[in-house]
């Protein structure tokens, strides 16, 4: 009898520490994943995002760096201000959010080219930020190609 009392609490102890277990691993998962985030809705087309975000975005990057021929000679363009440095990174930040609008909800149109284009073109976004960040207009005239490439490229493939 007393043999049974001893394993009837054991087994006690254990479906006990168990619920512990349990309750402290749900915890765990509840702190890791804030059960709050809010709920987003995707709403414009990709023309939209093209016309509104993408395609002005990289035109502010494009023109950033260059050189223009005039008659008086060669005419050298670079950001010089603390502000048109930040007009640039602004509008990589916002190159880069494009290519995140077009992964989310539908848009994408398969999981393969349309994904790996997009994500060529976030990289040459990121390129070019990170040369705002250092100031370094070779850096942002050199994103351009990457950029470039990857706009050409999904047109082809998906512009109907
Ligand atoms: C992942 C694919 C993809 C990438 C990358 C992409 N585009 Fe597009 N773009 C499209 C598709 C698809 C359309 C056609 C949308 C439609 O007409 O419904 C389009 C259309 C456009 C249009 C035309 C909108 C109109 O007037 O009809 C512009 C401008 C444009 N893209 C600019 C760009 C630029 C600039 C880049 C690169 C910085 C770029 N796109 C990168 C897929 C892409």
């Amino acid at each position: 009898m007393k043999t049974v009392h001893w394993l009837f609490l054991i087994s006690v102890v254990m479906f006990i520490s168990g619920i512990g277990f349990v309750v402290a691993s749900a915890r765990t998962t509840r702190h890791a994943v804030p059960a709050d985030v809010p709920a987003t809705t995707p709403v414009a087309s990709v023309k939209q995002i093209m016309k509104g975000i993408v395609g002005p975005a990289s035109t502010v990057v494009y023109n950033a760096v260059g050189s223009t021929v005039t008659a008086a000679g060669i005419d050298e363009r670079a950001p010089k201000t603390d502000q048109e440095w930040e007009a640039v990174g602004t509008s990589a930040a916002a190159l880069i959010e494009g290519g995140n609008l077009l992964l989310m909800g539908n848009r994408a149109l398969d999981h393969g080219d349309w994904v790996k284009l997009t994500n060529d073109m976030i990289n040459g976004g990121k390129e070019a930020l990170k040369a705002v960040e250092a100031r370094n207009a070779d850096g942002v005239m050199a994103s351009g190609e990457p950029i470039n490439t990857s706009c050409d490229a999904c047109h082809e493939k998906y512009r109907r």
